[in-house]
């Protein structure tokens, strides 16, 4: 079957509904960094457009990082399951570290969404090992459904259902991630 086309998804979270919280969350972020400077680090590809959205309801000294992760083997592709447990996060390795030393800084990191928290997991191990002054995490969706390890999130956008999503810097095989609104690809089969 082939991919659907831009006009045949269906809308999930509109891009006012995305804006209204985007800016909510950015307001909660100045109000909790309490004037201190903060670091934050997205997730490539997918946490980009988040990122750029959310810095700019954050009012205070403020720099970005990047990171990137790839998984061995299929994940993530819809419908597809992996092995569980705390050796699961060796699935996941670094493709693009930080510029910058992280060490005594107010680190956030930004990603699209949290599912089976493999990913989360292990850059939260990772970004720590940088000894940061503090380390909070801020997500645009969280599928708990999915979850395989438990990840403590200090800012969660929107709560989803199993589904698969795409738009808003989100992907299916690199496709939709200039959508403004987060929508549902229908049933499909996984990417290679
Ligand atoms: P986790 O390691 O399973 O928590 O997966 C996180 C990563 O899986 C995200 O950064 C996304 O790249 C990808 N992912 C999980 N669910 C979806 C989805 O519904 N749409 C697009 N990407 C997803
Ligand atoms: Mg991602």
């Amino acid at each position: 079957m082939d991919q659907p086309t831009i006009d045949e998804l269906k809308i999930l979270i509109s891009r006012q509904q995305i804006a209204d919280r985007v800016a909510e969350l950015g307001r909660q972020i100045t109000g909790d960094s309490a004037g201190e400077p903060l670091v934050f680090v997205g997730v490539l590809k997918g946490a980009a457009v988040f990122l750029s959205d959310l810095v700019r309801h954050v009012q205070c000294d403020a720099t970005f990082e990047f990171i990137g992760v790839a998984s061995y083997g299929a994940r993530p592709t819809p419908h597809q399951e992996i092995r569980g447990g705390w050796d699961s996060t060796g699935e996941v390795r670094l493709t693009k570290d930080v510029d910058h030393s992280l060490r005594g800084k107010n680190v956030i990191l930004v990603e699209d969404i949290l599912d089976t928290g493999l990913t989360l997991t292990f850059l939260k191990r990772l970004l720590l090992g940088h000894q940061p002054k503090s380390f909070r995490i801020a997500v645009l969706l969280d599928k708990p459904s999915r979850r395989k390890l438990a990840v403590d999130v200090d800012y969660t956008g929107f709560t989803i259902a199993d589904e698969f999503v795409v738009g808003y810097g989100l992907d299916y095989a690199e496709r939709y991630r200039n959508l403004p609104d987060i929508c549902v690809l229908p049933n499909l089969s996984a990417p290679e």
